[in-house]
């Protein structure tokens, strides 16, 4: 197996691919993506939730009679706090990120990871990127030669203006069509299709979701290689109005415990270790804890990444358990952020995290508020991540702790100050 084959097979996004189904459709999709990547610098493919943009990625970079290309790849999420986040990730298949926050440091070691190579740069759920990821893929593109690929529902302005400055391909994932809807049910299913809400037809995860749902209700009937279709459960059967509203009717079958846990691993934003889960669940027994976290996996809530955290299997299953959990965030961040403050040390790319977390978790302790954005300010001012230090000097000083903090404190925050003042000029 050669070094790219290697890195490439390691990523959880290849990990994926071997328990997914047949891909249907798409051929339209799949030429213009491979075109971008053999004549463009790459592209960006957009469309509804669970429409497949990830999948569609997925196909097109580890399919065999594709052009080769060394893939780097990392998925953007809304817990990143720490500015470069995913860059730093997509940098390390399975290891640690890259230590160095600087952004030189960090595009240094993607160039050197694609020298040679024909890489790919794969930035899954792009509306999570970061500015300072913004500013250094220009460069990535330019001086190393690497073809991109951001994906995500929605770019959002700052995501666009990067893809009309490296001139990116643009393509739009439309629902599946009715055939192609009907190949993914399995043959005998199709009539199947008429029980699930008109919109939902053309959505494949959709369609995975009420599939799983049908065969355990029994609307489905596996026998002798083929589905059959039981009409009566199917009649007998309620369905919600949609697909997010399923998930949510899922979600409520689960055990409290369960339910809980992945709430607060919805909310954390980002995968998550066994050992924050246990401070964030406390007194629930580790024990407890992997129970629970084994039944939200056998029932396909979660998955566990290269670096043994737990992340949700799909980012629409996330959002609802965090919208279903949206009264518990602040006390998760909270305590998310009493976790960081207790590690015996903490990395620098933690220190953002700290400050990200301590932010959410806003509450009447102000000072410690004041403390982590100084802290990260001042990491971010070191190694040069300005759009990062702004707002977290602006949320420092909303804290109004400034007066009660000790002098050491406010001579360092107005040292901040004049530093980025003085960047900026
Ligand atoms: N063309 C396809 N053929 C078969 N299955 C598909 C296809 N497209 C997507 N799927 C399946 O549907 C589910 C959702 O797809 P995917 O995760 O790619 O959606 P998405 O557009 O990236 O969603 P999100 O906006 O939430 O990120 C996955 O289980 C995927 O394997
Ligand atoms: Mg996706």
């Amino acid at each position: 197996m050669t070094v790219e084959t290697m890195a490439a097979d390691a990523s959880p996004e290849a990990a994926d691919r071997t328990s997914e189904g047949p891909f249907v459709g798409r051929a339209d999709a799949v030429a213009a993506l491979r075109a971008s990547l053999v004549e463009g610098r790459g592209a960006w493919v957009s469309g509804r939730a669970g429409v497949g943009k990830t999948r569609l990625v997925r196909e097109v970079l580890w399919q065999g009679d594709g052009p080769e290309r060394f893939v780097i790849s990392a998925t953007c999420s809304p817990g990143d706090g720490c500015p470069l986040a995913a860059l730093r990730r997509a940098v390390s298949v399975d290891g640690p990120p890259v230590p160095d926050l600087r952004e030189a440091t960090v595009v240094a070691s993607l160039t050197q990871l694609a020298a040679g190579r024909r890489a790919v740069l794969w930035l899954d759920d792009a509306h999570w990127l970061d500015a300072a990821s913004r500013r250094a893929l220009p460069r990535l593109v330019h001086a190393a030669g690497v073809r991109l690929v951001l994906s995500a529902r929605d770019l959002g302005a700052p995501q666009d203006a990067l893809v009309r400055q490296l001139e990116l391909r643009g393509i739009w994932l439309r629902p599946l069509e009715a055939q192609e809807a009907a190949t993914l049910m399995g043959e005998g299913a199709e009539s199947a299709l008429a029980w699930i809400p008109e919109q939902e037809r053309g959505n494949p995860f959709s369609l995975g979701l009420y599939r799983r749902t049908f065969l355990e209700h029994g609307v489905l009937v596996r026998g002798e290689g083929r589905l059959s279709v039981d009409e009566t459960a199917g009649r007998r059967l309620e369905l919600p109005p949609h697909a997010d509203a399923l998930v949510s009717v899922r979600l409520g079958a689960m055990p409290e415990e369960v339910r809980r846990l992945l709430g607060s691993i919805a909310l954390v934003g980002r995968p998550v270790s066994v050992e924050l889960m246990t401070y964030l669940e406390a007194p629930v027994p580790v024990g407890q804890i992997e129970t629970s976290l084994a039944q939200a996996e056998a029932t396909g809530w979660v998955r566990q990444t290269a670096q043994g955290e737990w992340r949700f299997t799909h980012e629409r299953l996330r959002e609802v358990a965090a919208a279903t959990h949206a009264r518990l965030a602040e006390g998760v961040h909270r305590r998310t952020a009493a976790y960081l403050d207790h590690l015996p040390t903490l990395p620098r790319h933690l220190i953002f995290e700290r400050a990200w977390h301590h932010v959410r978790g806003w509450s009447e302790r102000r000072v410690q508020v004041f403390r982590a954005c100084l802290d990260a300010a001042k990491v971010g001012l070191d190694a040069g991540l300005i759009d990062a230090v702004r707002p977290l000097l602006q949320v420092a000083e909303q804290t109004g702790a400034l007066h009660e903090v000790t002098p050491v404190e406010r001579r360092a925050f107005h040292r901040c100050k004049d530093g980025l003042r003085s960047r900026l000029a």
